[in-house]
């Protein structure tokens, strides 16, 4: 028998589009191996909305997106200037997807949407992290008590099941110490410094040229991007209501050649890693640059690469490396959730 699944979504850029791309190639084997038939309903970015009862066209609204053009263009399922929540408000679906861009003043567009969803009983997959960051025990609570199911497995370092080993597979023993590296642009970055010998402006010129850092790296290099996701590991998996403001903070603008080499020279590499190390009944919880043992797992890690290690009292270490290129694997990780919530162990 094959369940209908309802989507809609919001945030058509880089995760969003490539979410639906991801779609139209394993559509048909996840009908196949599940029995789930997806179909996206509803889908909202900058301008407005597309929505069909039927299933949008994904070829359709993937050409509108690459051509520029947003979702109210979609011919006849169009809808300019209707915002994320009043589409979903507007519309039947069984799943929202949160794709839209992270905000951490106020988490909107996806906050009010992700209330709402999961607030009405409808299960929610997150790609943005400024709800959880600013709201995770909220909307834990929330969908706890409509039934509903909160995944967001794509954000903590992309299509690496971060949150899914810490939170279901280390189940039953105590995890003593995170050691992760959740920020691609800083480890492309100290790593091509200490790899060619470069200064920190050429190595984050050729992250910018290589398209993984934005014009303005602030979020990236000083600490914040990994930050967010270090509190939502925190919160999940290590069960410790945790806000940004619980964190030490450092960024890795201060990290010269000369600090690099003398690690190298140690035996050791530097390397921007986020922390959780357990003290007493808590953690100590820090991102910034950190001095590791050339063979540890974290140390190792190469341009493109992000990782993870979790130390348990009983499980022994548990450390997981993803190379990831590009936005794709974050969209797959999407669609993992959506997979999971119906067909998952
Ligand atoms: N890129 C990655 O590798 C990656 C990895 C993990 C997590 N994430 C997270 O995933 C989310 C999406 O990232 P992205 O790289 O896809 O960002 P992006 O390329 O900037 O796309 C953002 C999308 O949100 C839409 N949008 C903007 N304001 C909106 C509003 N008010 N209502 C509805 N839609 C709105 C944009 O519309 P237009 O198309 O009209 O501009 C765009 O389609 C972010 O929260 C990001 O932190 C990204």
């Amino acid at each position: 028998m094959v369940q209908n699944i309802q989507i809609a979504v919001i945030g058509l850029g880089n995760i969003g589009r490539n979410l639906l791309e991801v779609l139209l190639h394993r559509r048909k084997p996840i009908a196949k191996q599940y029995g789930l038939c997806l179909s996206v309903v509803a889908a909202a970015d900058s301008s407005g909305a597309a929505l069909d009862p039927a299933g949008l066209d994904l070829e359709r609204l993937v050409e509108i997106k690459r051509s520029r053009q947003g979702a109210a263009s979609y011919p006849g399922a169009g809808r300019p200037g209707v915002s994320a929540l009043e589409m979903i408000r507007s519309t039947e679906y069984d799943v929202l997807v949160d794709a839209s861009p992270t905000n951490m003043v106020d988490g909107e567009p996806g906050l009010g949407s992700v209330r709402h969803a999961l607030g009405t009983g409808h299960h929610v997959v997150m790609a943005d992290k400024g709800p959880l960051v600013l709201a995770f025990a909220e909307l834990v609570r929330t969908a706890e008590q409509a039934g509903s199911r909160l995944l967001y497995s794509g954000t903590v370092a992309g299509g690496l099941p971060t949150v899914n080993i810490g939170v279901r597979d280390l189940a039953g023993s105590a995890v003593t110490r995170v050691e992760g590296i959740f920020n691609g642009t800083t480890n492309y970055i100290l790593s091509r410094m200490d790899s060619e010998q470069i200064e920190y402006t050429e190595a984050l010129a050729g992250a910018q040229a290589a398209g993984i850092a934005e014009p303005d790296p602030t979020l990236d290099v000083d600490g914040w991007d990994a930050a967010n996701k270090l509190v939502i590991i925190a919160n999940s998996v290590l069960r410790r209501p945790t806000q940004l403001a619980d964190l030490q903070v450092e960024g890795i603008r201060n990290v010269t050649l000369q600090d690099l080499r003398e690690a190298r020279e140690a035996g050791k590499v530097i390397k921007p890693l986020a922390l959780a190390e357990r003290q007493g009944d808590d953690y100590r919880l820090y991102v910034g640059p950190v001095t590791l043992d050339a063979d540890h797992p974290m140390a190792r890690t190469g341009l493109w690469d992000m990782g993870v290690v979790y130390h348990t009292d009983y499980m022994g270490v548990i450390s997981a490396v993803i190379e990831e290129k590009g936005p794709v694997p974050t969209s797959a990780a999407v669609l993992r959730d959506i997979v999971n919530i119906y067909a998952g162990c």
